[in-house]
């Protein structure tokens, strides 16, 4: 949005009061438009709110903000550099200033203030865990342990995914400097999109739904996207960047961008011992963030170590119906989210969404007609904040999902095994019978799987300083 250029004040009896100057006035020759895409925005103190100061501005310039008691004689209060595209204030009441004004605008002679790390970021003196997070014993043996996607090559280090979260929430990873991985990966949601379908740089749309990132990290097939097309975790994290609807950036023009700001620079020394910012550097750093993201505090993981005495009656009966304990037939879930981290084993799964297929999944990828209509299941560790779910983000709730592998299964030629009619039956897709009961005792379980700590450990959150 950008801002009429006029002059907006705002009056004043014993509150902060504020006021707008955005272009050239006849007391501030020096002071020009905007920049374009900008925006400001003063508000004046109202009741118990403080007056607040609040500006966006993608490419990070420099505002100067002014006060003034009689909107004659203005003085600096503060040059301020923007980071990441937004800056917020809030001002409280100073009763020795009862008529106070304020005004922020672009001068194009004072950008002299760079991104260093001590203004940019807003990281801890020492590293937060990463390296070793501490991990439910399940994760320490097999199958588990086996399914750990961490090359040799790429071992995760705290310094290496600090640079990878700063990464994770830069704006700069794309062209126009308005969308960053946390834009559709968000951490509220699981690392997820609560949108059916992102929104790109351009205001494009992804072909897909986004995918939760919470342990992504163990993924027994090492593939990543729903149809698996990126071998690897490091080949995956380079190609939202360059994703013509996603980010729309090339490498080349990536690492000039970051060369040029000190901060990264300094990220890249400590990280790796030397200044060259490389897009193989940027792939290893993110992939090392992507993979810390664990999640291994939820009522679950309490469960496993007090045999569940803390699940509700209704949890643990849709924790048997999970685990197909109860029920006639038997539901199948663990088959494909299997383990303490809830990810299919080694087979690559059709689950009946529909047929014919409209997106061929990994068939498209591979070629291979009997992999039509397959598609990887991420781990369904905090489903309850990821939906809407599905590759396609079909459903929007949990109760929905229920009812689908309740009953509306779709028999096609590349079903996988565990969603057919057991032998004996006439063939088709299986059909569960769950009682009304049953459904809600299968969605209160898959709850349990939630991590509240995901969305609050200071460690995944957005590292930039936006001014408050
Ligand atoms: C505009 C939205 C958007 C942006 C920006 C974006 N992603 Fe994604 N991400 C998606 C969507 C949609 C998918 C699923 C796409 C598919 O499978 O075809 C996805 C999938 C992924 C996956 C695969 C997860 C798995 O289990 O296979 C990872 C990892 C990931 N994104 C990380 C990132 C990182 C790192 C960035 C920043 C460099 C990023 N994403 C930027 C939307 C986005
Ligand atoms: C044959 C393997 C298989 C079985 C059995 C199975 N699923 Fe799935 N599940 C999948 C696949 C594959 C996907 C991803 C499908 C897609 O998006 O096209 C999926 C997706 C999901 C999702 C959405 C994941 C997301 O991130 O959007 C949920 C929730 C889910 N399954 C729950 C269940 C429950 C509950 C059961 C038991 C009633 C079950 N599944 C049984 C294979 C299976």
């Amino acid at each position: 949005m950008h801002m009429k250029a006029n002059l907006t004040l705002v009056e004043s009896k014993d509150i902060v009061a504020l006021a707008a100057v955005f272009a050239v006035t006849a007391s501030f020759a020096a002071v020009t438009t905007p920049p374009p895409s900008s925006s400001l925005e003063i508000s004046r103190a109202t009741g118990t709110n403080v007056a607040s100061v609040k500006i966006a501005d993608s490419y990070d310039h420099v505002w100067v903000l002014q006060s003034s008691s009689n909107l004659t004689t203005w003085t600096d209060v503060e040059a301020l550099k923007i980071h990441n595209g937004s800056f917020f204030r809030a001002f409280t009441k100073d009763a020795t200033k009862p008529n106070l004004f304020f005004r922020a605008f672009y001068d194009s002679t004072r950008q002299n203030i760079f991104s260093v790390t001590t203004n940019a970021l807003l990281l801890p003196t020492t590293s937060f865990n990463y390296a070793a997070p501490v991990l439910p014993a399940a994760f320490s043996v097999n199958p588990i342990l086996g399914q750990d996607t961490t090359p040799a090559t790429n071992i995760t280090t705290d310094l290496g995914a600090t640079l990878g979260r700063v990464l994770f929430y830069d704006k700069r990873l794309s062209t126009n400097q308005t969308v960053s991985c946390s834009s559709c990966h968000q951490r509220e949601h699981g690392f997820s999109d609560p949108r059916k379908f992102s929104v790109g740089f351009n205001g494009g749309l992804t072909g897909r739904n986004s995918m939760g990132l919470s342990n992504a990290r163990w993924y027994l097939r090492r593939h990543f996207f729903w149809d698996e097309r990126a071998n690897t975790l490091e080949d995956q994290v380079l190609q939202p960047i360059q994703n013509a609807t996603e980010m729309g950036m090339t490498l080349d023009a990536l690492t000039n961008r970051l060369a040029a700001e000190p901060f990264y620079t300094n990220l890249f020394a400590t990280t790796f011992g030397s200044t060259a910012v490389t897009s193989d550097r940027i792939s290893r750093a993110l992939a090392q963030f992507v993979r810390s993201i664990v999640s291994t505090r939820s009522k679950y993981d309490t469960g496993v170590s007090n045999n569940f005495a803390n699940f509700t009656a209704e949890e643990n009966l849709g924790r048997q119906i999970f685990l197909g304990q109860v029920g006639n037939p038997r539901a199948t879930c663990a088959a494909c989210h299997g383990t303490d981290n809830f990810t299919p084993g080694p087979a690559l799964n059709n689950n009946g969404l529909e047929f014919p297929f409209v997106d061929l999944g990994v068939g498209g990828i591979t070629g291979n007609p009997g992999d039509n209509g397959k598609f990887k299941s991420p781990s369904l560790r905090n489903i309850e904040l990821t939906g809407p779910y599905m590759h396609d983000g079909r459903f929007t709730t949990l109760e929905q999902v229920v009812e689908f592998y309740n009953s509306g299964v779709v028999d096609n030629p590349n079903l996988s095994p565990p969603l057919r009619t057991p032998p004996g039956q006439p063939p088709g897709a299986l059909r569960l019978n769950l009682t009304t009961q049953q459904k809600a005792a299968l969605v209160a379980f898959l709850k349990t799987l939630t991590d509240p700590n995901l969305a609050t450990d200071a460690k995944f959150a957005d590292p930039f300083n936006y001014g408050n």
